[in-house]
């Protein structure tokens, strides 16, 4: 398992501080998928190994797209992106997609779907039972490790879907909207689920939201992606103190204060 911090290389000098390596490099990225308008171009990021990245921007701007070039799913026309200095691929070991609609196996239970993860991953038979009862624990599954999908409500079924990925223990999480489909109530616990399970895990995590309560309860960094594709217009650090908790948030001027910041952000970035 990944610690939760990177070695930092050591500083050129007594006076200037060390900056960690970016874990993903994303440079003067292009991507066409003909038409005249390319989705993305001029794209650059840098994301550090163990960070939490929140990419929002209008619809269309091209955020599934960046996270598909990520995972290797779609080409790259012009620039380059780099995952721990080599090229994106599908079917990296270390890269995890979650999606808003959970991809479990309906003819395998809680407890089998995320043992699959496992089984996929190469884990021995023999570890896959104790590592999965134990993410299925983590997640508050224990009493429902028998059931099968279709009689899981939508926030167990992505409860489900995060204790597959977390267990298999990848460096990278791609996170494409994971919760757009729950309400509020079921979104703010499991915002304080996968914020225990990133924190346990020292992973990557790079996550689209269209909710920006959301990016900034959970990412130690925004980026404000612009309409055109044409790049990142705006990086917004949340320096919070964690661990965060929604009541704690709401009572926070700073949090009032960054998510004007962010809305005004993400408004300019549309015209
Ligand atoms: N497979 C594809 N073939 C053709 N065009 C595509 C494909 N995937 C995305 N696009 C186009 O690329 C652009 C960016 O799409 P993308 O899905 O990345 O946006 P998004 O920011 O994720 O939007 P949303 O917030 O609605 O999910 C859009 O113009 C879209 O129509
Ligand atoms: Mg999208």
């Amino acid at each position: 398992m990944l610690g939760k911090l990177a070695a930092v290389p050591k500083a050129d000098s007594m006076n200037e501080p060390a900056v960690p390596p970016a874990e993903i490099a994303i440079r003067d990225l292009g991507v066409r998928f003909g038409g005249t308008r390319p989705a993305l171009q001029g794209v650059n990021l840098d994301i550090r190994h163990g960070e939490f990245v929140a990419l929002v921007g209008a619809s269309g701007c091209g955020k599934t797209t960046l996270l598909n070039v990520i995972a290797g799913l779609v080409p790259i026309a012009e620039g380059s992106a780099t995952l721990s200095g080599t090229a994106p691929a599908a079917g990296r070991g270390d890269v995890c997609y979650i999606l808003a609609r959970d991809a479990l196996l309906p003819w395998r239970t809680v407890i089998q779907n995320v043992e699959y993860g496992l089984e996929v991953s190469g884990v021995r038979r023999g570890e896959r039972a104790s590592i999965a009862a134990h993410y299925v624990e983590k997640v508050g599954l224990g009493n429902y490790r028998n059931f099968y999908p279709s009689k899981l409500s939508q926030g167990m079924r992505q409860r489900t879907s995060l204790a597959r990925a977390f267990a298999v223990g990848r460096g990278i999480y791609l996170m494409d909207e994971p919760f757009s489909a729950l309400d509020s109530q079921t979104k703010l616990l499991l915002h304080d689920l996968l914020l225990d399970l990133w924190d346990s895990s020292g992973a990557t995590v790079v996550f689209v939201t269209h909710d920006i309560g959301e990016a900034i309860t959970l990412a130690d960094r925004i980026i404000v992606m612009s309409k055109k594709g044409s790049g990142v217009v705006d990086e917004i650090p949340i320096d919070l103190p964690r661990p965060r908790s929604a009541d704690a948030l709401q009572a926070d001027e700073q949090y009032h204060d960054l998510y004007r910041r962010t809305w005004a952000s993400l408004k300019a970035s549309t015209v």
